[in-house]
């Protein structure tokens, strides 16, 4: 059955006020819609921790630089309510613009987590996680949900996300869930498309670095800097334009000799796409 479709805060407040009532507990999945089985995989994962799961769609403005792919980004809600009708979706939240905007872009309130929204990622995309974090924190205050699930795939994000959900005291737990990838390894992304029939051959390189690098520090290398280079390589000889192919820790600090919980993450090129992609190495809970 297609799951019923909040448009406005005040309708999916109504929803979510009459499941507390019911002393139901809720998790959120915030999306920009297109919906994949990545994304689904994120719905399944949300069922098993609360007894409702809100679904949001929201292609959020804020997120996108200039020269970014706002406006083509891929709209689909018609087929993403088709796909969440087979999910344990209960109820999906579709704000139009002005609804979680109202006094415009311009002046508005805005939350930043620097440092680590300031590298990786950040880099190239100056802003960008500031509008994510914005969104993300509006996003709980209107669902107000007791748990709250995002990719690994998105690692920096993730991991941006856990530390604004700290830092504000949000009453939420927050979920990370790995990754879903094609069977050659290229991990679903909505931004998959932008690559035409002679790039996708090439794409899964990315994966395939990454997990180079990782096998390396599963084997004891300690040479970070020299890792993070011969991936730079490896990816240029792919066919692939590297943007950074860096070692961490799980909490995105630089990595010591000692650590063992590592992560490899990575941005490259091909065509019209940036892909992103990450590894995780070692014992323990990821991010
Ligand atoms: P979007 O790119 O639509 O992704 C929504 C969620 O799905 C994110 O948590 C992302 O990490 C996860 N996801 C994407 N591809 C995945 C894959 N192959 N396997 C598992 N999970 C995957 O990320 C965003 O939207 C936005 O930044 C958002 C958090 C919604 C804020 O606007």
């Amino acid at each position: 059955m297609i799951p019923a479709v909040a448009r406005t805060p005040g309708e999916l407040r109504v929803a979510v006020d009459r499941w507390r009532m019911e002393q139901l507990t809720v998790a959120l999945v915030p999306t920009m819609g297109n919906l994949h089985e990545g994304h689904l995989d994120l719905v399944r994962a949300a069922a098993t921790h609360a007894a409702r799961v809100v679904v949001s769609i929201f292609v959020n403005p804020l997120q996108f630089g200039p020269g970014e792919d706002f406006a083509s980004y891929p709209r689909t809600l018609t087929e993403d309510l088709r796909r969440l009708a087979d999910s344990p979706c209960d109820l999906v939240f579709v704000p139009a613009e002005e609804a979680m905007y109202p006094h415009g872009r311009d002046g508005l309130t805005s939350i930043a987590v620097p440092d680590l929204s300031d590298q990786l990622c950040g880099l190239a995309r100056p802003g960008h996680f500031r509008g994510v974090a914005t969104v993300v924190a509006k996003l709980f205050n209107l669902a107000q949900p007791d748990v709250a699930v995002f990719g690994e795939k998105d690692f920096q994000q993730l991991v941006i996300i856990r530390r604004l959900a700290a830092d504000l005291s949000y009453p939420v737990k927050i979920v990370g869930v790995p990754t879903r990838r094609e069977p050659d390894g290229l991990a679903l992304s909505s931004r998959n498309r932008y690559l035409d029939a002679a790039e996708r051959p090439l794409a899964p390189a990315l994966y395939g670095a990454l997990r180079r690098a990782a096998g390396e520090l599963a084997a004891g290398r300690r040479d970070f800097v020299a890792l993070q280079q011969e991936g730079m390589e490896n990816l240029r000889s792919a066919g692939l334009e590297p943007e950074y192919f860096e070692i961490r820790g799980h909490d995105l600090a630089p990595p010591g000799a000692g650590d063992e919980q590592l992560v490899v993450l990575a941005a490259a090129h091909l065509g019209r796409a940036r892909l992103i992609d990450n590894v995780t190495v070692g014992p323990g809970p990821r991010a």
